[in-house]
């Protein structure tokens, strides 16, 4: 194969050199020679358009020769025939030449198409709590509930009860000192002590007292004393052969510990109160109501 490209390219450059120097310079291949080139000088147009056919086919065999003789047999170069133009010599076929630095980068196409719509996104975390909204309007009345139980005991009123009720059994003989009634009505809480005539006051607020006295032979002038001083004055005039009532009655305000009872006062004959089994004089007082501070 090789050795048949080799005689092929032989015999191209001999048809150059034939179209160049205008003589034939392979007498001694007529075979050949008369299939690829004309035996004789060329005249005119067709021996030019033969010549550039011979060299388009030269050159599309040089790189086959050119490997093949540097491969197998570098150096030698094929015999070139006796009789060409002087000066002429054929040279060596050249390496093929390193590859170019790169090119300058491209300009920028143009934008593309928009793409079609994207799929939709996840949601977004919670918002905020909005605003309270007006108040709606008012409900219809509801129905009674069950009755509650039945509270506690409250605190005794035992301690804020105090009251008494005494009358006299006999008439009074003695003046500038405590009446004392001995007739007891009522006293539950022992305020009232019948031996002094005295009532003691165990629970401060206010009280009222009220008295009534049976009015026999003589004027009486009798006060409620608070504390060695009397506080409440009443008089009464006494007439022959009658029965008199004498009667008063105040609210005042005690503390703890403080005393009232009633006493004839002045001087003179005044201690006309009088009592039997069917005309009584009596003396009252209760709590009215206590203080709560
Ligand atoms: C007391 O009153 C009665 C009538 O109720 C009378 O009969 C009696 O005598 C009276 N006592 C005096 C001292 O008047």
């Amino acid at each position: 194969m090789s050795t048949r490209l080799q005689r092929l390219d032989h015999l191209l450059l001999t048809s150059i050199l034939t179209a160049v120097c205008g003589s034939d310079p392979t007498p001694e291949a007529p075979t050949e020679d008369t299939l690829l080139s004309p035996s004789h000088p060329v005249e005119g147009d067709k021996g030019l358009r033969m010549l550039l056919l011979q060299a388009v086919l030269l050159l599309l065999v040089l790189p086959s020769h050119g490997q093949d003789t540097t491969t197998k047999e570098p150096g030698v170069v094929p015999a070139l025939p006796s009789g060409v133009c002087s000066g002429w010599m054929a040279g060596i076929p050249g390496h093929p030449g390193h590859n170019g630095i790169p090119g300058r980068d491209g300009r920028d196409g143009t934008p593309g198409e928009k793409g079609e719509k994207g799929d939709e996104g996840l949601a977004g975390p919670k918002g905020d709590p909005g605003k309270s909204g007006v108040p709606g309007l008012e409900g219809p009345r509801g129905f009674p509930g069950d009755q509650g139980r039945k509270g506690d005991p409250g605190e005794s009123a035992y301690v804020y009860r105090s009251a008494f009720s005494v009358g006299l059994e006999t008439r009074v003989t003695v003046s500038n000192v405590p009446i004392r009634f001995t007739k007891i009505f009522y006293n539950q809480q022992n305020h009232y002590d019948g031996s002094t005539g005295k009532f003691h006051c165990n629970i401060p607020g206010l009280y009222y007292f009220s008295y009534h006295i049976t009015v026999y032979l003589k004027d009486v002038k009798v006060s409620l004393y608070k504390n060695d001083k009397a506080v409440l004055f009443t008089f009464d005039q006494y007439q022959d052969k009658d029965l008199d009532q004498a009667s008063s009655s105040v609210l005042l305000h005690l503390e703890m510990g403080d005393q009232v009872w009633l006493q004839v006062y002045g001087t003179g004959e005044h201690n006309g109160i009088y009592a039997d089994n069917v005309n009584d004089s009596t003396f009252t007082g209760f709590l009215l109501y206590h203080d709560t501070n």
